[in-house]
């Protein structure tokens, strides 16, 4: 379906020309039906649904984000173990914002997710608006995802030390992690060797340092607080600590610092969209199968060495913590709405479709908060790892065995995660290719494979640079505010159209309409007011949006109006 196919003299928008009824202009979602003839094929049920869901949803969020999420660290503050609440409210705003989703998906069932609902609902403007919040949540969401796989490939190859090469099973942090993370990583190795050595110099002198541990612990020790030359005199090599970027080598003035692992592993998912190798529902099947079965070891495992004592205090920040944990923890969750884009392929979309989300989503939220209720319950908050927090707390209570398993479990699952983001950001660029807001290239299917080539290929190379800019949190943080954007722009639009449309026929309602709508706004807003870490973030965001919107004005705007009024 192009603009080009609608015909002006039938359409209401198209009868004033200005510029603000071009914002507004929308496509029927008749035409849009009907025009989704892509030939895929309508095979999937809402089992196969439910399995996509949470092939999409459990990855880096749990395996990975959960560890800084609880503890802190990269500039803001944790929510202990309060991060049971935290996963509650964010599933609280999902679920609103997919009832909302499950109406659209199952009354307008076509490829290009909230991109597509926006165009019907709220017009041109909202929809450009909503693909580009889309882009992010896709490519800055991978970014995460693919940096936290190669966290736990890391954390998984140190388990054949002896058996495998050094460089392999012990590699440097700066071919392992980007430049922030880098740092970040030697800081923190620095505090540790502090710390280790003021134990030592207590012990020796035969005083207690007992409580040493908690004054140092890294997510809020802050070395700018120490003179250098207190180190100095301490006789401590304080170079790690102060001077941490120091330890990466450098090409001139460039620092050289690469997460390799992401980077070849971002290449081999663009190579296999290239040529087509989607996950085959029994390869999701099976990859799903195994991430919940790990989890469900760790819960099970865990469960003996909870000591209750780890759960107080419950809640060191407060609400402020808690919050912050939930907007980070709402990373968790991204993915359930990639169901809405399998709308194509789905069998009876307007009935398996809402229970395709919804019920994806509440064994999610259930999983999630066993898992943090464990890794809380089992090892002490300060103690918490933030890198790869599931298999080191296995680690940590001396369940090796358990700890590779979760590292396998992880690998799999991120990957799977990896490929559903990477195809619905895919996906959405030629969605909107096709809708001439993007060159055409974006929709050029290759000949041989019928794959969108060229988008997979800038998607991926996106990504690979991503990895080198951003780190795991910065790209959630990022990631989460462009999706709840979309997501209150979902609800908002659900409203609308009862509205305008009211007699539209509805296989899936959202219940209690205008409240649900309203109550999904006003959660990803709370997340976002009360939970956003970063100025940072907010600043980036920004950035972004306003590139969409000059975009948009110089290219978008223009083509589709040359379509529309031939001006
Ligand atoms: N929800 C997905 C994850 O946690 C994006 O990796």
């Amino acid at each position: 379906m192009t603009v080009d196919n609608l015909s002006p003299k039938n359409s209401v928008e198209m009868t004033e020309s200005s510029i603000f009824s071009r914002f507004l202009r929308k496509k029927s979602q008749d035409e849009l039906i009907n025009s989704s003839k892509s030939g895929l094929n309508r095979s999937l049920s809402a089992f196969d649904l439910v399995v996509l869901g949470v092939g999409a949803v459990i990855g880096a969020g749990i395996f990975a984000l959960s560890g800084t999420a609880a503890v802190g660290g990269a500039g803001h503050i944790g929510a202990g173990p309060a991060l049971v609440v935290s996963l509650i409210f964010a599933a609280l705003a999902c679920s609103f914002s997919a009832l909302c989703y499950a109406e659209f998906a199952a009354m307008i069932p076509v490829a290009g997710s909230a991109f597509t609902y926006t165009y019907a609902t709220l017009g041109e403007l909202a929809a450009w608006f909503i693909g580009w919040m889309l882009v992010l949540e896709y490519l800055i969401g991978n970014i995460a995802v693919v940096s936290s796989w190669s966290g736990y490939l890391v954390n998984f190859l140190r388990g054949f030390e002896g058996t495998l090469p050094g460089f392999i099973t012990n590699p440097p942090v700066w071919l392992v992690s980007n430049y922030s993370a880098a740092v970040e990583k030697y800081q923190k190795e620095g505090i540790i060797k502090f710390r280790e050595f003021l134990e030592a110099k207590y012990a020796a002198s035969g005083l207690n340092g007992e409580r040493i541990g908690e004054l140092f612990d890294p997510a809020n020790f802050d070395p700018a607080m120490f003179n250098p030359a207190i180190f100095e005199n301490l006789g401590f090599d304080s170079q790690l600590l102060l001077n941490p970027g120091s330890h990466i080598p450098h090409l001139g003035p460039i620092p050289i610092s690469i997460d390799l692992p992401a980077v070849f592993m971002m290449l081999a998912i663009t190579f296999f969209l290239y040529i087509g190798i989607k996950e085959s529902a029994k390869m999701t099947f099976v990859m799903v199968l195994i991430k919940t079965l790990v989890i469900l070891l760790f819960i099970g495992v865990g469960a003996v060495y909870i000591n209750p004592e780890n759960w107080t205090p419950f809640a060191p920040n407060g609400f402020k913590g808690i919050f912050v944990g939930a907007y980070l923890m709402f990373f968790a969750y991204i993915g359930f709405d990639a169901v809405s884009t399998a709308a194509e392929e789905t069998k009876n979309p307007q009935k398996d479709m809402p229970i395709g989300i919804i019920v994806s989503l509440i064994i999610c939220t259930l999983l999630y908060i066993g898992v943090v209720g464990t890794l809380t319950g089992i090892v002490p908050l300060n103690e918490i790892n933030t890198h790869a927090p599931i298999a080191a707390a296995m680690t940590s209570v001396d369940q090796d065995w358990v700890a590779f398993l979760i590292s396998v479990g992880a690998l799999t699952g991120l990957s799977s995660v990896l490929l559903v983001l990477q195809l619905g950001g895919t996906r959405i660029l030629y969605a909107m290719s096709r809708d001439k807001l993007l060159p055409d290239s974006f929709s050029k299917v290759h000949e041989k494979y019928k794959t969108p080539h060229i988008n997979t290929v800038l998607v991926g190379a996106m990504v690979i640079l991503g990895t080198l800019l951003l780190d795991i949190n910065a790209a959630a943080e990022l990631c989460n505010i462009g999706t709840l954007t979309a997501f209150m722009l979902v609800c908002a639009g659900v409203r609308i159209l009862r509205k305008v449309d009211p007699g539209r026929k509805r296989p899936f309602k959202t219940p209690l309409v205008p409240l649900v709508p309203i109550l999904g706004i006003l959660t990803c807003l709370a997340l976002i007011v009360l939970g956003l870490p970063t100025v940072k973030t907010l600043v980036i965001f920004g950035v972004w949006i306003t590139i969409g919107m000059i975009f948009y004005l110089n290219y978008g705007y223009k083509r589709t109006s040359q379509a529309f009024y031939g001006s």
